[in-house]
């Protein structure tokens, strides 16, 4: 096991009604916040109503910023900057999914900066300041309301890069499972592939003798492949929301990588097909996880095999454990299809060849390499992209 360093300080308020609370929550911090959220599904669900009641109840006053788009864009996070500052605002309230929180976050870091809040998500500056945000989570999937990452689109070429820092992790979360009732099954279905990649992200290690954080893995692994086939059956399974709600959270506030070397190969690989295609993450994640499995998985064949055995109960083949390793695989292809996901770039509607472009953006023109497990260069990638294609 390697050394490490772990806090993850936000306080989780999770149940039914927990919306209920926000007001309270926020007053412990401010009188004034910035209200921010997505395209309006919060106001046809009436949470939207419930927030803003808490709010007022506790006295909070609130300006409001709405609009942030699925793959969030840098022009409304500078909006969002320019709104906080005009209005002496010093807290953001995320009601939404990962793309509004993630939009909350690059404000917060934004508005005590001098420079361009882009800065931060090209390596040109370190998160040294931020304002403290809160969150009423809507959609489980990226693990946004307990982790320290952001991930912002810049239209200006469509970029899409990730920034970090412990300070940007949400002071509180409020997750009532209830709230994710009125999700698609399509957006259920990309939230599930994205906190199984989470856990895949650091699941496939060299690092040896981490057996408290590979069953830990496991068993979220376990839980989110038993719970998510009945939220497609029934969208009101009150008991399986709330597995796979906390699972998301489990699954990238950074516990389970405690001790071991991640990898995120995989999520880089994606960020180029949803810049470029916007599609949902977790979608490009279905296509693009498979598909590098394949590519490494001959670098640690016992790693797989042990995934194959202890995640899909699989029976491992001594004689051909490679064989095992390759049924893991198939396997964790075979769930995503089941509960609606594309498994191939045709599936996700790319149809055009951009695989070249794609693995010159993942890799800088090919000057920096991806992922840890194995260190993927350009035509490594688009070895995966075309993978993705089969
Ligand atoms: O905008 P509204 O109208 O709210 O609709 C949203 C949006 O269209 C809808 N939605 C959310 N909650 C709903 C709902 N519809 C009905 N009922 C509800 N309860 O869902 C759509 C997608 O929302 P979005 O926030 O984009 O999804 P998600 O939570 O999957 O977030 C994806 C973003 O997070 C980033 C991804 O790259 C992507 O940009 N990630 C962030 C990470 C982090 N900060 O730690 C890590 C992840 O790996 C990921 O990269
Ligand atoms: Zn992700």
């Amino acid at each position: 096991m390697n050394n490490f360093i772990f806090q993850s300080p936000t306080r989780i308020i999770f149940g039914k009604d927990s919306e209920n609370q926000v007001g309270a929550e926020v007053k412990k911090f401010t009188k004034k916040v910035l209200l921010h959220y997505g395209g309006g599904s919060i106001k046809k669900t009436g949470l939207y109503n419930r927030v803003t009641a808490s709010l007022k109840e506790n006295n909070i006053e609130y300006i409001e910023l709405s609009g942030v788009q699925p793959n969030p864009r840098v022009s409304l996070v500078r909006e969002g900057i320019e709104l906080c500052r005009k209005n002496d605002i010093d807290f953001i309230l995320a009601v939404g999914g990962g793309s509004v929180i993630d939009s909350s976050k690059a404000i917060a870091v934004g508005v005590p900066y001098e420079g361009d809040v882009w800065d931060f998500y090209i390596g040109k500056s370190k998160i040294n300041d931020s304002l403290p945000l809160g969150v009423v989570l809507t959609l489980p999937a990226a693990g946004s309301e307990a982790s320290p990452s952001s991930v912002l689109t810049n239209e200006d070429g469509w970029l899409k890069k990730g920034t970090g820092s412990d300070l940007i992790r949400p002071k509180f979360a409020i997750m009532n499972p209830e709230l994710t009732f009125t999700l698609p099954a399509y957006q259920t279905a990309c939230g599930v592939a994205d906190m199984m990649a989470h856990i895949m992200e650091r699941y496939f290690t060299h690092t040896t003798d981490v057996d408290l954080t590979d069953r830990l893995c496991e068993a979220t692994f376990r839980t989110i492949i038993d719970n998510a086939p009945k939220l497609i059956i029934d969208p009101e399974d009150y008991a399986a929301r709330a597995e796979i709600m906390w699972a998301g959270t489990i699954a990238h506030n950074g516990l389970l990588g405690t001790g071991r070397e991640e990898d995120w190969a995989s999520h880089s690989i994606e960020h180029e097909l949803s810049a470029i295609y916007d599609v949902a993450h977790g979608a490009g994640l279905a296509v693009v996880f498979p598909a590098w499995m394949k590519y490494v998985y001959k670098h640690n064949v016992s790693r797989f095999v042990q995934f194959a055995v202890r995640v899909w109960n699989l029976e491992n083949d001594f004689h051909h454990p490679e064989k095992t390793a390759l049924k893991g695989i198939e396997k964790t292809k075979e769930f995503f299809s089941s509960i609606g996901l594309p498994v191939t770039l045709e599936e996700l509607g790319i149809m055009d060849d951009r695989l070249d472009e794609m693995a010159d953006k993942c890799t800088a023109g090919d000057t920096v390499t991806q992922g840890r497990f194995v260190k993927l260069n350009k035509k490594d990638v688009y070895e995966i992209y075309k993978l993705a294609s089969e």
